[in-house]
């Protein structure tokens, strides 16, 4: 793992979107795994900004959504598909049906869970896997469990997670119940990850996800089993972390430049 620590919410979102440009540099038909909520925003708006300064390709990008609430048309306001399309497809050149979340309003999630992890591998599997984590240590909405779920399915909602999301809503009784998201495997199989968090609600979080014992009951402890990942996060989202931890490099940034490492 290689966690670099920035000054500021912004410089997470720049740094993140630093290195999903330098991956569409090297592969522009990159394979994209996207996330939803606050913790990617300033990352989306800066490769807008780099898509309209300097030119950032999408058209031949193909990407795919961690998750979408069970029973929420695309079109609804509170989906994910529509925070996808306002925050960032609009946006840039990318082509629509390239775009991929999982379908929360089909009868049968099973079936859609099947057809979506078989997509994602008929596109050659994801290069670059884009991830927040939620404040009980989720990832995805796969949430704290005895066991890891492999695949994409239907999940029943944490009230951890009801209550954070419920400030997306107009009171926490509108938050859906059921989710459906990529499983542990799905993402496990991207070829790398990023993992961002910014603030000190996600601090205890980000510190289960480094360096606690891997179990199911902190999904993100997942990740230290996978061979790149880079873990960007603002100075509060780092603050319960030791200053050293075994085999991985730590970059402090101040302003963009390097100023620190251990390991
Ligand atoms: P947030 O959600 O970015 O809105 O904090 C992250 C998550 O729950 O995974």
């Amino acid at each position: 793992m290689r966690i670099i620590i920035t000054d500021s919410y912004r410089q997470m979102g720049r740094e993140a979107a630093n290195m999903v440009a330098g991956q569409l540099y090297l592969k522009p038909d990159s394979v994209l795994g996207l996330a939803t909520g606050s913790t990617p925003l300033p990352m989306y708006r800066r490769l807008i900004a780099l898509h309209r300064s300097l030119g950032l390709d999408f058209s031949e990008v193909t990407t795919f959504n961690f998750d979408e609430y069970v029973g929420m048309a695309p079109d609804n306001p509170q989906s994910y598909h529509y925070f996808m399309n306002e925050n960032f497809f609009r946006k840039v050149n990318i082509q629509p049906d390239h775009t991929h979340l999982p379908d929360g309003m089909v009868k049968d999630l099973e079936a859609e869970g099947h057809r979506y992890d078989a997509l994602i591998q008929q596109n050659g599997g994801i290069d670059l896997q884009v991830l927040g984590i939620g404040q009980n240590a989720h990832i995805g909405f796969n949430e704290p469990d005895v066991k890891f779920e492999a695949r994409t399915h239907c999940v029943a909602l944490d009230e951890e997670t009801i209550r954070a999301n419920s400030r997306f809503f107009e009171s926490p009784d509108e938050v859906p119940r059921d989710a459906i998201s990529m499983g542990i495997k799905t993402i496990m199989m991207a070829r790398r990850i990023l993992l961002l968090a910014n603030g000190t609600s996600k601090a205890e979080a980000v510190r289960k996800a480094v360096c606690s014992s891997v179990r199911p009951e902190a999904p993100a402890s997942i990740l230290q089993l996978h061979r790149d990942v880079t873990v960007i996060l603002d100075r509060a989202a780092a603050s319960h972390l030791p200053t050293h931890i075994e085999g991985t490099k730590i970059i402090h940034k101040n302003n963009g430049k390097n100023t620190t490492f251990s390991s």
